[in-house]
């Protein structure tokens, strides 16, 4: 079709936990061209699990040639990429020498739980108590703190460079920006009050590092090199990409990823609030202006920081979603790709009396239990592999269903329509099963690049490719599924019994 007359585009790198991808947004929120690389996961240890920070960047700029290629074969022109935009797994920690610009280890995912024995000591320590209240994040082996803690403890270049004042520590989001735009040379060094507040290091009200938390920590702030935090969508501070397809474009758009689906589905509105089935699962209720700090269990986060004030959410974080499914693909081998799982599900009428408590990073809301594994209760001679598929995805609805419950009694209010994506999203049967066990409809949108759209829309905003908050609204309007609740509210709590009583078995396993 070729580009129209002053047609507009933003590029979105979403680098994800199992995969980077390019997209390239027109105005209307539709993806024009994309190109996504699978990049390798690497498992040293049970419970470990690292990926190699330049594999990162390399995937990304592949991702972005690619995608132009393709933008360029459908007859547009690079020069109307206006802006790029970056979402991004978040806690997922790197480090890397401040003066060389090098790694100094390979990067620790959010989901690794190796510093559980540090996690001990810390909740051990006085005034363990008092730093929710300022991070809004509960000290568990998830936030990116314990996992820099034990690169300082566990490998003496890291322990070096920081002796030396030399250690750079960043999110995903703020080692991306930093290579994209040189490295050392230009020093580009920030990162987004989404991303920085999951380091348990930022005051959520500040949207500063906090000398309370840094101390609590032991952390000198001489010798560590923290990334500015600036805002969400900002024309200058990203700087720009200093080489391939896109050279010279600016980067003026950061958010997490779980932040960037918020913003992609448009939750602009205290009270709503949208779950994303990624690798993970994770449900974002917008809050509004102040934060919230949960009683119940879920974590408070900064949605978004564009213009004016900040925008806070309640969190709740599911840390086994989508990876359960590539679990019983790879690893046990039920079906050969994800699409076939619904199907699979289906061959059985329900889950068989099976329930699988998919606890393999431990269990994150509203539980938060690091010493829980993965565990399947009520196997019989009667269980079929289909039995075992439908336990598999019923595990991220249950976990909602109690996040939920936790968010009604945090805010006070239930919530009366959840907005949903990711890949399990497309399973009708799953997303069905959800409905139910919430009881509360269940809305699909149909075009599902919500984490790649969010982080355009932060792009876009900074430089005018859309002139605020109202004009984006209009944005991805067309076409959803909704799914309505159909079982009766004993059913679904008979179910969510059933689960409940398979995590308090499974509490205590390591
Ligand atoms: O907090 C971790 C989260 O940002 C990772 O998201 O999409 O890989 O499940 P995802």
């Amino acid at each position: 079709p070729g580009t129209r007359k002053n047609e507009t585009f933003v590029g979105a790198i979403d680098q994800g936990t199992t995969s980077t991808r390019f997209l390239i947004f027109n105005k209307d929120g539709e993806p024009v061209a994309t190109h996504q690389i699978e990049f390798k996961q690497i498992y040293p240890n049970s419970g470990w699990h690292e990926h190699d920070p330049n594999e990162l960047v390399s995937s990304v700029t592949q991702c972005i040639e690619e995608a132009v290629k393709d933008f360029e074969r459908h007859g547009h022109s690079r020069s109307s990429i206006k802006a790029v935009g970056i979402t991004n797994q978040r806690e997922t920690t790197v480090v890397w020498d401040t003066e060389t610009g090098e790694p100094l280890y390979n990067a620790i995912v959010w989901t690794d739980v190796r510093s559980q024995n540090i996690v001990k000591e810390l909740k051990a320590r006085d005034g363990a108590d008092k730093l929710q209240a300022l991070c809004g994040l509960p000290i568990s082996t998830y936030p990116s703190c314990s996992k820099l803690l034990w690169m300082m403890e566990n490998v003496p270049r890291v322990k070096e460079a920081y002796d030396n004042g030399r250690l750079s520590f960043g999110t995903v989001d703020a080692w991306l920006v930093y290579r994209l735009n040189g490295g050392p040379e230009k020093n580009v060094f920030v990162s987004d009050p989404t991303n920085a507040s999951r380091s348990m290091f930022m005051n959520l009200e500040t949207l500063d590092y906090d000398q309370t938390l840094l101390d609590f920590f032991r952390l000198d702030r001489n010798k560590i090199h923290l990334p500015k935090i600036v805002r969400s969508s900002d024309p200058k501070a990203y700087g720009s990409l200093t080489s391939g397809a896109l050279r010279g474009v600016p980067i003026t758009g950061c958010l997490g990823d779980q932040s960037a689906a918020l913003v992609g589905q448009k939750g602009f509105t205290p009270g709503m609030a949208k779950n994303t089935y990624g690798t993970g699962c994770f449900l974002l209720y917008n809050v509004g202006e102040k934060p919230v700090i949960s009683t119940h269990g879920l974590l408070a986060t900064v949605a978004f920081h564009f213009e004016g004030k900040p925008v806070y959410a309640l969190e709740g974080s599911i840390a086994v979603a989508g990876s359960a499914i590539k679990w019983i693909i790879n690893n046990l081998g039920l079906v050969d790709n994800s699409a076939k799982i619904n199907d699979l599900a289906a061959t059985v009428q329900d889950n068989g009396g099976c329930v699988f408590v998919t606890g393999f990073s431990g269990l994150f809301a509203p539980y938060w239990i690091d010493e829980c594994r993965g565990t399947i209760l009520g196997i019989t001679q009667y269980t079929q592999k289909g039995h075992i598929a439908r336990a598999t995805l019923e595990a991220t609805c249950y976990q909602t269903k109690a996040i939920l419950d936790a968010m009604e009694k945090d805010s006070g209010s239930p919530l009366a329509e959840l907005a949903v994506d990711g890949g399990m999203s497309n399973s009708d049967l799953c997303m069905q099963t959800q409905s139910d066990l919430i009881s509360i409809p269940v809305n699909r949108p149909a075009m599902r690049e919500t984490t790649a759209l969010g982080a355009a829309i932060a792009a876009g905003l900074a430089v005018g490719v859309w002139s605020g908050i109202d004009e984006v609204r209009e944005v991805n309007k067309v076409g959803s599924t909704r799914f309505e609740p159909i079982k009766s509210k004993e059913e679904a709590g008979e179910m969510f019994g059933r689960w409940s009583k398979a995590v308090q078995t499974c509490t205590g396993f390591v």
